[in-house]
């Protein structure tokens, strides 16, 4: 344990409730919407729920304790949590005593937690980002006496150390660095619903990594909103390089970057790592013209970008770099969507996540009309796709002949291959008699696919 005791009121609710519930053997269900940093926080979640005494829900639907981990980057997944939430409205019905909580990015949304006590009256609690060190309390205010807290602004953005986890994964992991973002890209929610940029302790992320390598951890993820910006006694360089020193086989893979942040001492920290370090890179772009990303308040333009890739690619090559890209922003024309798509042909990224702009209340552009059509929306997505569909499987055939060292995840029993990821995080596939998983194997690349590679075991 460190020294932050920010975590001890916790616990004293922790064993509030526990002296509860103790013996009634009930069971909690997490479910969990969005970007990996709330696939983290879900894992401190249900170590919390465990911590406090219940266990998993056995079927994965009925359970005394369900807390909803939303996400609000766009209108899509928002939609899609209330949906679901309506869906348990019937088993609070037939379990009276059961407690709902709504947590994460869609619980820090004022006019949403206003719906939500309006519309959704068997909520029993929210709580914003921040604030999930509190739930044990708002499950004892609501146990005790039925009380429903809505948590919507937390008391302080402080980091809280030492939350209880339960880690779904064996041998990959979330590691959290920082949180919160300071860019107000113009389009994005996320620094109204999850604060300005605060960075964990170098010594308590390596204090976690090392403990989780010792465990048998094969691969941490970095997370951050910003993961490149962050910043304690040393900056993401040297904490990536001080992580890549602690001795065993293991990878690292951080996201999400921005490319304003991507130093060369980064750059250089990844091509020295000895392959700790894995050769992918997300940097997202958003637009290929400068006039939305100026608009978008990204702060780079596509040369930037550009000279970005081209580094990346002479200190590392073979490096896979993934995108984001926005599709139908407020005032994109035909123009701007075609430089977008000269982006792609000329950055040549091994894969691109594309999004259909979505109007966020509160964000700057959503004070400017969302005047591209759904049609043409849609249009131009289809374009893109049909583009990038034609670049990543050409990406993947630089692989075809090389053994990559791939850590195996599982085994689909239908077609009879194990599946992995490449350290460049492509998707490996292969037929062998057995093998561990979890461990490494190095595979001979055979074959590659629009989404994946094929290959064989070497021994
Ligand atoms: N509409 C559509 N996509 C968005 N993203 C962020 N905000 C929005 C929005 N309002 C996308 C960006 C970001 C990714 C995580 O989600 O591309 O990089
Ligand atoms: Fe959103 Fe921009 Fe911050 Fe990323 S960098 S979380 S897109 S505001």
């Amino acid at each position: 344990m460190s020294n932050n005791s920010a975590f001890s009121e916790t616990n004293t609710y922790i064993n509030a409730v526990s002296t509860l519930i103790r013996g009634r053997g009930l069971h909690y269900l997490v479910l969990t919407f969005g970007c990996q940093q709330n696939e983290s926080d879900s894992e401190k979640i249900r170590g919390m729920c465990e911590a406090m005494g219940y266990t998993p829900s056995p079927d994965g639907e009925r359970a005394d304790l369900l807390i909803v981990n939303t996400c609000a980057i766009r209108e899509h997944a928002e939609m899609k949590a209330l949906s679901i939430l309506g869906n348990f409205k019937s088993h609070k019905i037939e379990n009276p005593d059961m407690i709902i909580g709504v947590v994460g990015c869609m619980a820090a949304e004022k006019d949403v937690v206003a719906r939500i006590k309006r519309s959704f009256s068997f909520v029993s609690f929210t709580a914003e980002p921040a604030s999930l060190h509190k739930i044990p309390e708002l499950v004892s205010n609501a146990m005790i006496n039925g009380e429903k807290s809505f948590l919507a602004t937390p008391d302080s953005y402080d980091i809280v150390e030492d939350m209880p986890v339960v880690r779904l994964n064996k041998f990959r992991a979330w590691v959290s660095v920082m949180y919160g973002c300071n860019n107000f890209c113009s389009y994005c929610i996320v620094p109204y619903v999850r604060g300005r940029e605060r960075s964990r302790d170098s010594s308590a992320i390596i204090k976690e990594c090392q403990e989780l390598i010792s465990a048998g951890v094969k691969e941490i993820t970095l997370l951050g909103q910003n993961v490149n910006s962050y910043r304690s006694d040393i900056n993401f360089a040297g904490l990536v390089t001080r992580i890549s020193e602690i001795e065993g086989d293991f990878i690292i893979r951080f996201m999400t970057s921005h490319p304003k942040d991507t130093s060369d001492e980064l750059i250089r920290a990844i091509s020295t790592s000895g392959g700790k370090i894995a050769p992918h890179f997300h940097l997202p772009l958003q637009s290929g013209s400068d006039a939305v990303l100026k608009r978008m308040n990204r702060t780079y333009d596509l040369e930037r970008f550009m000279s970005t890739v081209d580094k990346l690619r002479l200190a590392v090559p073979d490096i896979a770099i993934t995108t984001d890209i926005i599709v139908g922003f407020p005032g994109e024309s035909e123009e701007d969507f075609s430089k977008t798509l000269g982006a792609l042909r000329r950055a040549r990224f091994d894969m691109v996540y594309a999004f259909i702009y979505s109007e966020r209340k509160g964000t700057r552009s959503a004070t400017w009309e969302d005047d591209v059509s759904k049609e043409i929306k849609t249009d131009r997505m289809t374009r893109l796709l049909k583009l990038q569909g034609e670049i990543s499987p050409e990406r993947n055939e630089r692989f075809v002949g090389q053994t990559l060292k791939v850590l195996v995840e599982s085994f689909d029993g239908q077609e009879g291959v194990y599946i992995g990821h490449s350290p460049h995080n492509k998707q490996v596939r292969f037929a062998c008699e057995r093998v561990e998983i979890g461990s490494f194997v190095n595979v001979l690349i055979k074959s590659a696919k629009n989404t994946c590679l094929i290959g064989t075991v070497q021994v």
